[in-house]
């Protein structure tokens, strides 16, 4: 019986050292949700970029608001623009918060140095990163892609992002507090007609966010990926107007993917901003390597 006790109180003291440890999910539970917070989002100027960085300005936080805001060579369709990007931080700053803009190419390794530089000058911290710009190509059968299309993909979509983790980690590192969130795709768990240079891509995504996870679990960093399906935005726009019946022609019978909501085919930016939120903040704490999907339940066909 006396030994029963004196486990009990051992299994509470280590409860109670695990509490002070991370922080009780009950204390995080705020109106402002992340006051205190600064956050890190990639491809802000415009689509769920801009939807992820005024929820998060809306709930208290201060913003490190990257774009590269001009066309990259070789990149088929509209990029974000400086115009756009000043009125997001514009956007945040009216809403009382601490924001910068940063244009940079990201899939060039001086110019991701050189804003998470600007960043820790400015802020002395990431606490969050919401890495989620990218590039699409031109629909096409996979042996007709070409060796530089290939490339720029995987330049941009995928190893920007493994360059971004590179330089961000060690900062969270060192306060042992950090949030990652990646943006990868149903593309990312399955094949798309078309476009197999970016379903390669945000595949990549997904394994980066599952190794990473394992890793910096030690320093209460936590790395997840969201999945969404077609969304809303300004890439869907292009792909409709050069391909208007890719959807439905090819995507939805190619990859089974059909919404399971009737007449639901495209979400809103704010639907995967809604995921990205809950990941970033600390009722999510243990939360890690997953690759949540916001996709109308297609996956679960
Ligand atoms: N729209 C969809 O249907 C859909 C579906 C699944 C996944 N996604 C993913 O969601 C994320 C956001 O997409 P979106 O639909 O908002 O796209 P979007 O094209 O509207 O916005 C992407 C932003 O990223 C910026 N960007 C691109 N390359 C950059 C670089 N090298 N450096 C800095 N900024 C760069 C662009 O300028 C643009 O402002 C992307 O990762 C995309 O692959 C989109």
């Amino acid at each position: 019986m006396l030994a029963r006790g004196l486990e009990d109180r051992k299994r509470s003291d280590r409860a109670r050292a695990s509490n002070r440890r991370h922080k009780k999910p009950w204390s995080t539970i705020t109106n402002v949700r992340f006051s205190n917070r600064t956050v890190l989002v990639t491809g802000a100027a415009r689509g769920q970029g801009k939807s992820h960085s005024l929820a998060f300005a809306i709930e208290g936080a201060d913003l490190i608001l990257v774009d590269v805001a001009k066309q990259i060579p070789g990149v088929p369709h509209p990029l974000g623009t400086a115009k756009q990007l000043e009125e997001v931080v514009a956007a945040s700053r009216k809403l009382g918060r601490k924001a910068i803009g940063v244009n940079a190419d990201l899939s060039q390794s001086a110019e991701v140095k050189s804003t998470i530089a600007k960043a820790i000058k400015e802020f002395g911290k990431i606490d969050i990163a919401v890495i989620q710009h990218a590039i699409v190509t031109i629909p096409r059968l996979t042996h007709e892609i070409t060796e530089e299309e290939w490339d720029l993909t995987h330049e941009n979509d995928l190893k920007s992002y493994f360059l971004l983790a590179k330089e961000i980690l060690p900062h969270m590192m060192q306060r042992k507090y950090g949030r990652i969130i990646m943006t990868s795709s149903d593309a990312g768990y399955r094949g798309i007609w078309g476009i197999a240079s970016y379903t390669a891509a945000k595949h990549g995504v997904i394994g980066l966010v599952r190794n990473m996870s394992q890793e910096y679990a030690p320093w209460n960093i936590t790395v997840n990926a969201v999945c969404p399906a077609a969304v809303n935005t300004p890439m869907t726009d292009w792909m409709m107007k050069i391909y208007p019946n890719w959807y439905t022609e090819k995507i939805f019978p190619s990859s089974g993917r059909t919404s399971l909501f009737p007449g639901v085919d495209f979400t809103e930016p704010i639907d995967v901003t809604n995921a990205v939120l809950w990941l970033a903040d600390d009722n999510s704490r243990f939360v890690t390597g997953i690759a949540l999907p916001v996709d109308c339940g297609i996956s679960a066909r």
